[in-house]
């Protein structure tokens, strides 16, 4: 198996990249932020839970995200590998992660992290809350305090497995296509 962690702050551009990637290399796409939006959609108790924490910009507790991925993975037994989108955001997640890939006898091979400045983020996020209805994006101070929660409790992610030298930066800013160009050289280093 091949786990890839593509990893940034809120508008990095994640979620667009891993469009490609996942098409290249045939690895699962799992993102949280999807998957609960999800349950938001379907009215699920799940959803019901996380989307008070989501509208103010503040995580999701841990318990809820790790139950909700560890379901996630089960499901695709036949998976070729990950790509992890917005998963692990803290410490915690990151053990969890950890664990629950030992046993079914892989780990993470690369923390590809996007390297964005705010005031782009910020520029982005608004930019798409103009037209894609995500309530998180309408409003400037939601879209700070996601990117503080970012700086409180999801650096500490890149911390965790820069311990294992897993983290390569790379620069979020410029065309999609000229990102993408460089994620590619990487990540083909490595699978
Ligand atoms: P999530 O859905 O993960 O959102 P996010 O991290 O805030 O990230 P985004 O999807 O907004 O940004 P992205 O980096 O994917 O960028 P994208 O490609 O979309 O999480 C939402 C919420 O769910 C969280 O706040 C939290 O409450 C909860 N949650 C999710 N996971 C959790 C977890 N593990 N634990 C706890 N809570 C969790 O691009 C953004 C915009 O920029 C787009 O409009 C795009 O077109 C544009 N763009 C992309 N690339 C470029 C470029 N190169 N140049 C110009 N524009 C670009």
């Amino acid at each position: 198996m091949f786990n890839l962690i593509l990893f940034g702050p809120p508008g990095s551009g994640k979620g667009t990249q891993s469009e490609n990637i996942i098409a290249a290399n045939g690895l699962q796409h799992l993102s949280t932020g999807n998957l609960l939006r999800s349950e938001i959609t379907h009215q699920t108790p799940l959803g019901l839970k996380a989307k008070t924490f989501m509208d103010a910009g503040q995580l999701v507790p841990d318990e809820v995200v790790i139950g909700m991925v560890d379901n996630f993975m089960n499901a695709h037994p036949q998976a070729k590998g990950f790509l992890f989108d917005g998963f692990p955001r803290t410490t915690a997640q990151c053990i969890a992660l950890d664990a629950l890939l030992q046993h079914k006898g892989t780990e993470i091979n690369v923390v590809l992290a996007l390297e964005v400045g705010e005031e782009e983020l910020v520029k982005r996020l608004l930019g798409r809350g103009a037209t894609s209805g995500r309530s998180d994006d309408t409003n400037e101070t939601i879209i700070r305090a996601r990117i503080q929660e970012y700086h409180d409790k999801t650096t500490a992610v890149a911390t965790h497995y820069a311990q294992y030298n897993k983290v390569i930066s790379v620069k979020g800013e410029g065309t999609v296509e000229s990102i993408y160009a460089d994620l590619k050289k990487e990540i083909d280093a490595r699978i």
